[in-house]
């Protein structure tokens, strides 16, 4: 195994809270090993960019564990395995720019990368590492639907914020005796959702996992006022659909599909079917803004550490995962096999059930 002088470290895809506790443990972990750290502007972009590389020391990671953000910047467009490039007649077409990747690291000396990211930006280092870079990944999305992972960094700072806006709709909702219906993130799985619903004690809480029925949403909202409350918290995750029905996209151009709009959807159909006043409320990136909570930091600072201490153990092409209370190393090939959705027989789904939260079938 040859040494280690000079590792890179990059963030991509949408950002999270926690990155910039990751970025920071990776680069004090390493320092500590004699090693230089360069971090990469923008996922991979940086590497094509002047300027797109920069050093990081101990005085630049100081004072970062509690911001949101990256100090590295992010993006969901810099994929150099499908790298969009302009052809004579103005059509864009797609190339594999991975070669070009690992080149620009040679030429920059770096001996293996970090790379920090969700499902696409572990399949970015998937693919490189089949083709010859050291690379470890560490799993993040707010979404907490990477598998292999009991948690993702960022997940729980998210439900946080959203179920103190779930706590927050209450009081208005119950002052005008109407029905409240909040779209949380959660393009695949309703891991936001569930527990933010739980937590926050929404009276029905819809999930991709389980395509709901209105009608079972009417009864729920009815028998609210049947029983004497009369106000409902309906959350909903922006990917669940009705039984027979899609995820709702607000975008669909190219890669750059974005979902969104269901809350009013529902809202529309609720006000219809029960005439109750009736509010919607898409939560959106709030979710993913502010600083991690305790719980995020700790989780990224172990994950940072544990990630460069595999690469010093030559133990590349993986990726740190939980499996409380350790971490540990799974394969990437295994982190990026397929989602982890919620499982319908989890406990919290069944807490759900038993404390009379209607999940809508
Ligand atoms: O993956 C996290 C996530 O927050 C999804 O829940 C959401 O659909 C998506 O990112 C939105 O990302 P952006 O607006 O950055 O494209």
């Amino acid at each position: 195994m040859k040494p280690i002088r000079r590792i890179a470290v990059n963030t991509g895809g949408g950002d999270a809270p926690g990155l910039n506790a990751v970025i920071r443990a990776v680069v004090l972990t390493s320092l500590r090993l004699g090693w230089d750290v360069v971090g990469i502007r923008d996922g991979y972009n940086g590497l094509f960019e002047d300027d797109g590389v920069v050093p990081l020391d101990a005085e630049r990671v100081r004072g970062i564990t509690h911001l949101g953000g990256t100090i590295l910047g992010t993006t969901n467009r810099g994929n150099p395995l499908k790298w969009p490039v302009k052809s004579d007649d103005g059509s864009i077409r797609f190339e594999d720019r991975s070669q070009g990747v690992i080149d620009a690291l040679q030429a920059l000396d770096v001996d293996a990368l970090i790379a920090i990211g969700g499902d696409g930006s572990l399949e970015i280092a998937h693919h490189l590492s089949g083709q010859g870079l050291d690379v470890v990944g560490v799993p993040k999305t707010i979404d907490n639907d990477l598998a292999a992972t009991n948690l993702t960094f960022g997940f729980m700072t998210a439900v946080e914020t959203a179920t103190e806006a779930i706590g927050k709709l209450h009081s208005t909702a119950e002052a005008h005796e109407r029905v409240m219906v909040v779209e949380l993130m959660g393009r695949h799985a309703g891991w936001i959702a569930l527990y933010a619903g739980v937590a926050g004690t929404a009276d029905i809480i819809l999930i991709p996992e389980i395509p709901y029925s209105i009608d079972s949403v009417c009864e729920k909202i009815e028998q609210r006022w049947a029983d004497g409350s009369e106000f409902a918290i309906v959350v909903v995750a922006e990917g669940a659909y009705p039984r027979g029905g899609q995820p709702l996209f607000k975008h669909t151009e190219g890669a750059n599909k974005r979902l969104g709009g269901i809350s009013k959807i529902l809202a529309d159909d609720i006000y219809e079917r029960t005439g109750r006043e009736t509010r919607e409320l898409v939560l959106g990136h709030l979710q993913r803004g502010g600083g991690p909570n305790a719980y995020d930091r700790l989780l990224a600072l172990r994950f940072g550490t544990a990630a460069v201490l595999l690469a010093n153990e030559g133990r590349f092409g993986t990726m740190v995962a939980l499996d409380p209370p350790h971490v540990h190393a799974v394969p990437l090939a295994q982190a990026v096999a397929h989602r982890k959705l919620v499982p319908l027989d989890s406990e919290v789904v069944r807490t759900a059930r038993a404390l009379g939260t209607s999940l809508g079938d």
